[in-house]
């Protein structure tokens, strides 16, 4: 694997790896990497001839400074994860390549980052959609590839590729999971021993719930259920915890259509987000 930090030589490099016509796929990550990562490169790799990471804790779409101070970073462990998935190049940008002096442009997707995370993280989708359109830019892969983890985030970043007519697929990936269904995050690092062992109350929350609601449960009772189990379990905030349309993540009193579960609540002071699908037997 070939690691770069300049983004001249990444051109060059992504120059060679598309020579022949070769199909470039991209996996991008603020690093700290596990398993779901890795799951992102395996799936690139079904996908395209030649496979590209990038790692860039991207400053702007944290809301909270003391969040980023926080955000874990261990570059050569993630560079010998991503070697053994395989991956053909890692790019590395600085802060100063990404946002130079006199930087100005900020990528703002509107409707969709309204709720849920776009509410309780004020910028971070605008932090988020300008940065992946630069990465894109700059790699130019056929395929891009984002996990469904951040469900809101996978809705944002496929609206920002449709409406600029970037030239490039984007592919969702399931959430990797532990054992016991806590969904794979960076964040999980963040808490105690006790705390990890509470905070399978999300994943069991949001399964509990996608059962009831498919079953047929009237949706405001089964949410508000969902919510007391999270703060019976310890979850000291729960900033939202509903039923979404897939597509426009506007919320549904009801079931119709494709369906989304999704919620975000804080464990300690580590901040958990999942989602799971719902399966209506009502809905045609
Ligand atoms: P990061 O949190 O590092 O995640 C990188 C990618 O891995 C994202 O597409 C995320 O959805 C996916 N991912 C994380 N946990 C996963 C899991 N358990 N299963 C499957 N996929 C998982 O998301 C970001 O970085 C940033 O916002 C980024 C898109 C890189 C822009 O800065």
């Amino acid at each position: 694997m070939q690691t770069i930090r300049d983004p001249k030589s990444l051109k060059a490099a992504v120059k060679v790896l598309k020579a022949g016509g070769k199909s470039l796929a991209l996996v991008p990550t603020m690093g700290a990497l596990h398993a779901g990562h890795i799951e992102l490169v395996r799936q690139a790799r079904k996908q395209a001839e030649a496979v590209a990471a990038s790692i860039f804790v991207n400053p702007t779409q944290f809301n909270d400074p003391a969040d980023l101070d926080r955000y874990p970073r261990q570059e050569a462990a993630d560079a010998a994860m991503l070697a053994e998935a395989r991956c053909d190049l890692l790019w590395l940008p600085t802060g100063e390549q990404m946002y130079p002096d006199g930087f100005r442009t900020t990528i703002h997707v509107a409707g969709i980052t309204d709720r849920w995370e776009g509410e309780h993280r004020p910028g971070h989708f605008d932090g988020v959609a300008t940065v992946v359109a630069k990465l894109l830019v700059a790699v130019q892969p056929d395929i891009a590839l984002f996990g469904e983890k951040d469900f809101q985030q996978l809705a944002v970043i496929r609206r920002l590729v449709a409406d600029l007519g970037l030239p490039v697929e984007v592919l969702g990936v399931p959430t990797v999971r532990d054992k016991d269904g806590l969904a794979l995050s960076s964040r999980n690092a963040q808490l105690s021993a006790d705390e990890r062992k509470l905070a399978v109350a999300l994943p069991n929350a949001l399964q509990d719930a996608a059962g009831r609601i498919g079953g047929g449960e009237a949706v405001g009772p089964v949410l508000a259920r969902a919510k007391q189990a999270l703060v019976d379990a310890g979850f000291l905030k729960i900033d939202y915890f509903a039923l979404v349309d897939a597509a426009s993540l506007e919320p549904l009193e009801a079931p119709a259509g494709e369906m989304r579960l999704i919620a975000a609540a804080t464990m300690g002071r580590t901040r958990l987000i999942d989602n799971v699908c719902v399966i209506s037997d009502t809905v045609s």
